[in-house]
């Protein structure tokens, strides 16, 4: 998967995503948000926020900015906003390989969804730590792979299908945050089928306010 398949992947998923992906994970988008803990004056970055189906869930009194490779999907999201008329959002079309933040600019992240549809999920995280602050939560809402052997077999082998569809269905937590300073506080799992993850961590990186070198 490259920049440009994915764009052009879900620049064609844009016209039906919310049909298809809206109420089936509605409720794990909110408890995702929720898991954040957000207080007011907080700066929250969503990463691949898609068409915006997670922005209802965030609170006024915090700034929140959201990004996307699609401009496609992004402009699902432009036009939410301006129903809906939230003030305290921007959408912004932009890598979260290489992205646009100086560093510790936000007090929590969001990626719903997101870090198995990415073309390197490494470079993803090691930006997400860099624009997050020392002690920031960050929530990752995805399919990981689990101990199962019969799914795990099945999810190796429609692997080559799935990035042609735009996402990986073998990623594994482990592998993830493998040296990265991140600490996982809390995994649940989510509906449906139990088959999703909300995994809740914190950004253990050095007190310098960085410790992770920018990835071009
Ligand atoms: C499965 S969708 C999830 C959208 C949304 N978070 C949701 O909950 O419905 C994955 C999104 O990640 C975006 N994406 C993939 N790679 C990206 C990247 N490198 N930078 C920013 N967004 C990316 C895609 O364009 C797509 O909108």
């Amino acid at each position: 998967m490259d920049a440009k398949s994915i764009d052009q992947v879900y620049s064609f998923y844009s016209g039906f995503y919310d049909v298809i992906w809206n109420k089936v994970f509605h409720e794990s988008r909110e408890e995702g948000v929720s898991l954040l803990g957000l207080r007011g004056g907080e700066r929250i970055l969503d990463v691949g926020v898609g068409t915006g189906l997670s922005l209802l869930f965030y609170p006024h009194n915090c700034k929140v900015v959201g990004i996307d490779l699609c401009d496609a999907m992004l402009q699902k999201g432009r036009d939410r906003l301006a129903r809906h008329r939230y003030a305290h959002i921007e959408l912004y079309e932009m890598d979260a390989m290489k992205m646009d933040f100086p560093d510790n600019s936000f007090d929590a992240i969001f990626a719903a969804y997101t870090i198995s549809a990415v073309p390197d999920h490494s470079k993803v995280i090691n930006e997400m730590i860099r624009v997050c602050k020392k002690g920031g939560k960050l929530v990752f809402l995805n399919h990981f792979k689990n101990g199962n052997r019969l799914i795990s077999t099945c999810e190796k082998i429609i692997s080559p299908l799935t990035k042609k569809m735009g996402f990986r269905a073998d990623l594994e937590l482990s592998t993830l945050f493998s040296g990265k300073p991140i600490m996982i506080e809390k995994r649940q799992s989510m509906k449906p089928f139990n088959y999703w993850d909300l995994v809740l961590c914190v950004n253990q990186k050095s007190e310098n306010g960085n410790g992770q070198q920018r990835c071009r």
